[in-house]
């Protein structure tokens, strides 16, 4: 799992080339969704010598067809389309693409090898890198999936023109998850940057040292068993607030329910283990300018604490887990809060946030 090969590059058709060269596979396999395909893909294609004779796959978009059903029409292409244990897979697109072209190659054969290729902020910083693949089950997310790293992984943000300002802020609130568990220096170059101005050039310099937390703690942990739980900092409140919001109609992007999740597991970090209220405030200020509010009253707190009850990160039901800090880079895992404990927490993250 250790030897995961990070590209930073804005000629990503030169490094797909590169890669192919050394590796030699006889059959090409790409992997879109229908909007990569349209919009993406063919930018990459068209400068790639390689990329010409390869046969594309392109399935919906969206996490809806994270599915078996979609997993299934893959493996069908690869088969129909002479895949063979030799064949190389690459997986264009956002976090759907990676995790569901990661899992099909996995298994596909008893394994072929794999690259991806995130063509997102998201899934640059996340799901690309770290081997977490696998589809959406039983109404249940991520619930069928193997550990399995892509060879090599080409970041690239010169497509991201492509992308709307909302998908940007998304992803961005994962690299500052990134930043708060790194150092101090590294969460505070990230609240000075402005998304809204980003170009290819600086950002990716920035997502670079960025992914490289997330490689170091993976490295470390491949499978989840201890130190890659950091990597939840956020999520179990952002989870909640995802489920709330879809539950009332107005879905959120994950990206944006992780900036909010943040403060709220700041401000627990604050209360259970003295993380510094000046950097909480810092954390809280740019949240509400890049991401606004969300509209949650003292009255939806027993539905939140409802789902970060069914939290999967949890050892029960009866305890909410969470990643927490003492200070920026100072990761405590595995605290447990309680009703109380997270209800106040709620109400200082409306004070913080003006809702
Ligand atoms: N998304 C967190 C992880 O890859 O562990």
């Amino acid at each position: 799992m250790a030897n995961q090969k990070l590209i930073f590059t804005n000629s990503p058709a030169e490094a797909i080339d590169r890669y192919i060269n050394e590796i030699n596979p006889p059959q090409i396999f790409v992997l879109t969704d229908s909007n990569t395909s349209r919009l993406v893909y063919p930018r990459i294609a068209e400068k790639s010598r390689h990329l010409k004779k390869a046969c594309e796959i392109t399935i919906g978009a969206g996490d809806v067809n994270k599915s078996l059903e979609s997993l299934a029409s893959i493996w069908s292409a690869l088969g129909n389309n002479g895949g063979t244990r030799r064949s190389l897979m690459i997986n264009a697109g956002g976090g759907v693409i990676t995790d569901i072209g990661g899992f099909a190659a996995a298994t596909f054969k008893r394994g072929i090898r794999f690259i991806n290729v995130p063509t997102t902020l998201l899934s640059a910083v996340d799901a690309a890198v770290g081997g977490k693949t696998g589809i959406n089950f039983n109404g249940l997310k991520n619930e069928i999936g193997v550990f399995r790293e892509a060879d090599a992984v080409i970041i690239s943000t010169c497509y991201y023109d492509t992308l709307p300002q909302t998908e940007l802020r998304s992803g961005y609130a994962e690299m500052l998850k990134h930043g708060l568990i790194s150092d101090r220096a590294t969460f505070e170059e990230l609240l000075q940057f402005d998304i809204a101005e980003a170009n290819a050039e600086p950002l990716l310099a920035l997502l670079e040292k960025n992914v490289m937390v997330k490689k170091r703690i993976v490295e470390e942990d491949p499978l989840e068993h201890g130190l890659r739980r950091a990597l939840n900092l956020g999520h179990t409140p952002a989870h909640a607030f995802e489920s709330w919001a879809m539950a009332k109609g107005k879905p959120v992007p994950h990206g944006y329910a992780v900036a909010w999740g943040l403060v709220v597991d700041l401000i627990l970090s604050h209360m259970s283990l003295g993380f510094p209220s000046g950097d909480l405030h810092k954390v809280a200020t740019f949240v509400e300018r890049n991401y606004g509010p969300i509209g949650i009253t003292c009255n939806d707190y027993p539905q939140l604490l409802e789902y970060m009850r069914h939290d999967k990160k949890n050892a029960s039901v009866n305890e909410i887990t969470f990643s927490l800090l003492e200070a920026p880079g100072k990761v405590k895992l595995g605290h447990t809060a309680t009703p109380d404990e997270i209800s106040v927490a709620l109400d200082i993250f409306r004070d913080l946030m003006h809702i």
